[in-house]
């Protein structure tokens, strides 16, 4: 975009005017004079795409053709970058394609439509001449994406571990914090515009799995179908599970991990316990982080809001001033993201070892806790700690034993061995439901 007329007004198209959107046109607006100054020139939104024009918006619009029609921005010849803020995979890939095939830039904060259909999209942007920015899809207002790609471009990273999804964290924080029900947690993130509109999207992991597919990419250089990376959601936790975290002085969180192993990738998005203290437990509400350790830097840890519209329109407005300055298109043409020769991930199954957090609901009678870390030794499972509260349901105690949920906290051991362990218990007649297991982070 470097060979307009610097004086010039550069004139950009919206698609979508939902949370985003809304949150893009209100820095626009409000610091017009701020953002003239990066981008060297004026940024003037010219036109609006969206699903119904009748619908109110949460910012004060411009006076531009509002219309459901994509062509109003990808024929506009004045108009020569596209932010594409709507999410799901269609229409949003044909409208991404569209504008791209017009002479668009593209800038977009749509992460589902990368992790699935990134190696596409990219190849047909390069052999456009085009370009793609992306730093809103992964961490909000968390410059990550730019972190890795760029600023650490000098590092071998050996590990990423993070919080990626805010609506989760925020689900989490406010059962752990208020007691408030998984559902009436969840009920608020969607009110504060955390969520997806799609919210199982949040809570089942998809969401944290795509923006650590395509962290992946930039730090490992390989591409990571994100359907095959492990994957457990925080519709897994409820408050009994956070109250005995607690009390061994952890809190849960959903971790997304990958770090080398044996030229291949260790991958998995999932609850654990993180020792309170630790950055990871301190992250709190719709807040994101990001640990990564490069081999030249060491470790390096990123905190900020990773979901909302406003920092989220952040990440997005700061793109859209690096493509309109030129500095996309540089870094799109040399860096040679996601190009048709990218390998694809080796992965590895995650046999970490570490501390394990077990809740097995049993029948409270003589001999069964005796019985289930006989299984667990026989596994070579060594305990660290049991915890074993009232029985749930007091029940008729003198015909009907009770259940009762026992909590153990095992010392480092492989995961393999513990699952296999679990298997053999949740076979046991004694055995109510299915157990649960979560890795324990403890640094
Ligand atoms: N729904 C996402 C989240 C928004 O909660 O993190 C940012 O991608």
């Amino acid at each position: 975009m470097a060979h307009h007329d610097l004086a010039q007004p550069v004139r950009i198209g919206l698609v979508g005017l939902g949370t985003v959107g809304s949150g893009v046109v209100r820095i626009l607006v409000d610091s017009a004079d701020h953002i003239t100054r990066h981008a060297g020139r004026p940024i003037e939104v010219a036109a609006a795409v969206v699903r119904d024009p009748a619908k109110e918006r949460d910012c004060t619009l411009p006076a531009i053709p509002i219309s459901t029609d994509i062509g109003t921005i990808s024929q506009d010849p004045s108009i020569t970058l596209a932010a594409l803020l709507v999410g799901g995979l269609e229409p949003a890939r044909s409208m991404m394609v569209e504008l791209l095939e017009s002479g668009k830039d593209v800038v977009t904060a749509n992460k589902a439509l990368l992790a699935e259909h990134g190696p596409e999209l990219f190849e047909l942007a390069r052999r456009l001449g085009r370009s793609i920015a992306f730093e809103a899809a992964v961490a909000g207002g968390i410059p990550i994406v730019a972190a890795i790609g760029e600023c650490l471009a000098a590092n071998r990273i050996e590990s990423i571990r993070g919080i990626l999804n805010g609506t989760s964290n925020f689900i989490l924080t406010r059962m752990e914090e208020d007691g408030s029900s998984y559902a009436e947690a969840l009920a608020l993130a969607q009110a504060k515009g955390f969520a997806e509109a799609d919210p199982s999207m949040d809570v089942d992991g998809t969401d944290a799995t795509q923006k650590l597919a395509i962290l992946s990419h930039l730090a490992f250089g390989v591409w990571v179908p994100w359907k095959e990376i492990p994957r457990t959601g925080i519709d897994t936790v409820d408050i009994d599970l956070i109250r005995y975290a607690a009390e061994l002085g952890y809190r849960i969180r959903l971790v997304a991990v990958a770090r080398r192993t044996d030229g291949r990738l260790a991958m998995r998005v999932a609850p654990a316990l993180v020792k309170i203290g630790t950055p990871l437990a301190e992250t709190r509400g719709a807040y994101n982080a990001v640990s990564i350790v490069g081999d030249a830097v060491g470790r390096m840890f990123f905190h900020g809001l990773g979901a909302g519209q406003m920092p989220t329109a952040s990440a997005v407005v700061a793109d859209i001033i690096d493509t309109v300055v030129g500095r996309t298109a540089i870094t799109f043409r040399t860096t040679g993201l996601l190009s048709a020769d990218t390998p694809a991930a080796k992965l590895a199954g995650v046999d970490a070892s570490e501390r394990h957090f077990l809740r097995i609901v049993v029948t409270d009678r003589p001999g069964v806790l005796a019985r289930i870390t006989g299984i667990l030794g026989d596994h070579g499972i060594s305990i660290a700690s049991v915890i074993q509260h009232d029985p749930i349901d007091a029940g008729d105690a003198t015909t009907v034993p009770p259940d009762v949920a026992l909590v153990i906290m095992t010392h480092s051991c492989p995961s393999g061995a513990v699952h296999e362990a679990l298997l053999s218990i949740d076979r046991c007649d004694v055995v109510r439901g299915k157990s649960v297991c979560l890795g324990v982070l403890d640094e």
